[in-house]
């Protein structure tokens, strides 16, 4: 599977000795971005810009649009400012030919959340730059500024995110997380541009594949039980409100009872999400012994704070692959999409389920 890292990466902001804020290169001014009243307001030019810019960084990163941003988004986040102040600066280009106030001279951005409860010391930085406006110092000068609003808010952390698509083999240059776990690429971009501002790799995330049958291992029943809790409320049931349905080891045990003497035979593949080795998302395809030719799709679920990685997608197909490997003879393989659950049956109709009928839930209060 493609792993998703996100690897934190943390610098501490105290006095530099070594060398001053650098400025940026001539023609470029950084500015500190406004909340425009609207999106068609005299100065969202500048909100327009940083979001095609962060979209242009996010492409460049990833290849897709697939978490790109909107300037309604945007606006509206920018708006909540309640548990953070989110400050964002811009660097603008006043050499680029075109009207004084065109988004296209929005080149790059810094964006600097600063919580108000929790980890107060701390601030949380999104950085980037334009591929078409790199190694011109324009990073270097958003780095260096933000590094001075933190001192100035008090701040004495700061934490972002680099990312990569996949992580260095074996023999590839790498550096290595604090936590012994993980690595990103030595020759990387961002990783150089951290590593040479002071930064330290804290700790990138991965996410594996763990696959079983008929038995959940001892390792991961528990978390398989905190997931199956979670499909009575974090999947969508209409008017059809359900309470809390606590699934615990025991209870996972219990069902893989009943489906064993039913003659049932059960596939799960989960992710891993292995800095903290907890699963995050799971699937269940169901291949009942009396129908050779037919398996079913049954309970799936990617928590929400994984979601948006099409772990989804994955795990439906990793399980179906093996499906079509221990019964070759399955012709069929059935489910069923709530008709509102829009996110599912893209994946569904992704993976090639075409609609074969459907069931309708009633409801009466008695
Ligand atoms: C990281 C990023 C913000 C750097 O932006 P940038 O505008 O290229 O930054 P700079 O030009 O200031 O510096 C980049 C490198 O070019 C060098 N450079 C700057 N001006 C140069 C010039 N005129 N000629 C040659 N090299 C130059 C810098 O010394 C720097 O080298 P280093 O990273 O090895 O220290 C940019 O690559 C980017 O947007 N990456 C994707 C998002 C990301 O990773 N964000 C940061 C997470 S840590």
């Amino acid at each position: 599977m493609p792993p998703v890292p996100h690897p934190p990466l943390a610098a501490d902001p105290s006095p530099r000795t070594e060398r001053s804020t650098r400025r940026p290169p001539d023609g470029v001014t950084l500015r500190t971005m406004p909340v425009p009243a609207d999106l068609g307001a005299p100065d969202a030019w500048l909100l327009h810009g940083q979001v095609d810019t962060v979209n242009a960084v996010h492409l460049d990163a990833w290849g897709t649009l697939d978490r790109s941003r909107t300037v309604n988004e945007t606006l509206a986040m920018l708006r909540q400012q309640s548990y953070a102040d989110k400050i964002r600066i811009v660097a603008v280009d006043d050499r680029l030919p075109g009207p004084a106030e065109d988004p296209a001279r929005v080149v790059g951005h810094a964006t600097l959340n600063l919580p108000r409860q929790g980890s107060t010391d701390l601030g949380r930085l999104g950085l980037g730059v334009r591929p078409s406006h790199r190694r011109r110092g324009i990073g270097s000068a958003l780095h260096d500024t933000v590094l001075d609003v933190l001192r100035t808010h008090g701040r004495s952390r700061v934490a972002t995110t680099s990312h990569q698509r996949s992580e260095p083999t074996g023999s590839e240059p790498a550096v290595a997380a604090g936590t012994g776990s993980g690595r990103v690429h030595a020759d990387d971009p961002s990783v150089r541009f951290a590593q040479h501002r002071g930064w330290s790799l804290e700790q990138v995330a991965r996410l594996s594949v763990v696959r079983w049958g008929a038995r959940c291992p001892d390792r991961w029943v528990e978390q398989l039980a905190a997931l199956r809790s979670r499909m009575a409320t974090d999947a969508p049931t209409g008017g059809v409100t359900l309470q809390a349905d606590v699934w615990d080891a025991a209870r996972v045990r219990a069902d893989e009872h009943v489906q064993a003497a039913r003659g049932v035979e059960q596939l799960v593949t989960a992710v891993e999400h292995v800095p903290t080795g907890t699963l995050v998302a799971f699937t269940i395809l169901t291949a009942p012994t009396h129908t050779p030719q037919y398996a079913h799709q049954s309970e799936t679920l990617v928590l929400r704070e994984h979601r948006g990685h099409r772990l989804g997608l994955l795990v439906k197909t990793v399980n179906l692959q093996r499906l079509a490997e221990v019964h070759p003879a399955v012709r069929r393989v059935g489910t069923w999409n709530a008709e509102e659950n829009a996110p599912m049956l893209a994946i569904n109709t992704t993976l090639g389920f075409r609609p074969a009928g459907g069931g309708a839930t009633w409801q009466v209060h008695v």
